[in-house]
């Protein structure tokens, strides 16, 4: 007598279903033009999506550099893809919730191939870096590491993980050419219409010129090189220059040597909060 098996109509079919479904499928993500296909269009929406602000190698610019073996706010694929879709809230880091489900993983693969390129040494010295940012640079008279130091200019604490190198010698060397997109662009990130510089003729003849500290329609403040706080109705100017892409920061391109700035970056780099 024959035994139920392979013969069996309910056999049959399930086998057609698993040979039919399952094993095409398993083959097919490990064929290797497969892989290659997926991953250049990871790299593809990720030149698309990302490249602007984390670089189009991924070592970093106005964002972090993203070529490290380990993310802080996204330690597995999961949180990777939450944070490609949602972004990090309170930070420049925006959400790419326009892309899809596949795309999201197919992006997230890519950018977890990216951690394991060694990452190039920085050619400075860090300590030298430091001497340099407290003493020649003066750049505690606008700036603050870990509460420390004046608030003309964003606060450095932890500058070394939010920014690349290549952005940081830029910020040093072109101060404004550096800027993320301010104004105009609702979906620009924050950036620094904080520091915004504004030049103001009041009605009187007076002129005023400082950084913008706050705005509506009515009113405008803002601090003068001497700290002082000027609050000032709008009706009472009779020009408000709006100065973007310029910055307040001098440029040290002439100040220090190209050694001095490799070191100071390398200070910057370094620089990375609580980390
Ligand atoms: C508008 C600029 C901008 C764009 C576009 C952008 N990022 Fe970011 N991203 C940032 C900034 C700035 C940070 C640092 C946030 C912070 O910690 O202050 C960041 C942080 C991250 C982090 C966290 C890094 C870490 O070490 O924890 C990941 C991961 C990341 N971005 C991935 C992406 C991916 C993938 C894309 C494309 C879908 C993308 N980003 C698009 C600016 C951007
Ligand atoms: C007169 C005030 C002033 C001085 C001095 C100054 N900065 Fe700045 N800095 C600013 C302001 C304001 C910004 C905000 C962006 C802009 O306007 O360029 C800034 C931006 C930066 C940024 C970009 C920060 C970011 O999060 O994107 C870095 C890095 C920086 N400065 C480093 C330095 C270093 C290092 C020195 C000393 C060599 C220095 N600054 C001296 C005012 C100053």
């Amino acid at each position: 007598m024959k035994t139920k098996g392979a013969s069996s109509p309910v056999a049959i079919i399930a086998a057609v279903i698993l040979t039919g479904c399952a094993v095409p499928l398993r083959s097919n993500d490990s064929r290797p033009d497969r892989i290659t296909e997926e991953s250049a269009r990871g790299k593809r929406l990720f030149q698309g999506h990302c490249a602007r602000c984390h670089g189009i190698q991924a070592t970093g610019g106005f964002g972090p550099s993203l070529a490290q073996p380990k993310l802080r706010n996204a330690p597995d694929q999961a949180a990777l893809i939450r944070v490609i879709r949602n972004g990090i809230p309170d930070t420049a880091m925006p959400g790419a919730w326009q892309i899809s489900d596949g795309d999201a993983r197919l992006l997230a693969s890519y950018v977890r191939t990216l951690g394991k390129v060694v990452p190039r040494p920085m050619p400075g010295d860090a300590v030298q870096g430091r001497a340099i940012y407290e003493g020649k640079g003066t750049c505690a008279t606008c700036h603050r590491i870990q509460g420390q130091g004046g608030v003309t200019g964003p606060d450095l604490t932890s500058v070394g993980r939010r920014r690349g190198p290549e952005y940081l010698r830029q910020a040093l060397v072109d101060p404004g050419a550096a800027l993320p997109e301010v104004g105009g662009d609702a979906h620009a990130p924050p950036g620094y219409a904080q520091f915004l510089p504004v030049r103001v003729l009041m009605r009187e003849g007076r002129e005023i010129q400082g950084i913008r500290l706050n705005e509506d329609d009515f009113t405008i403040q803002l601090r003068d090189a001497d700290h002082r706080i000027h609050s000032l109705r709008k009706s009472e100017l009779s020009q408000l220059q709006k100065e973007f892409g310029k910055s307040p920061m001098p440029s040290y391109e002439s100040v220090l040597t190209p050694a001095e700035l490799d070191d100071l970056i390398a200070y910057l780099a370094s620089l990375r909060g609580d980390e």
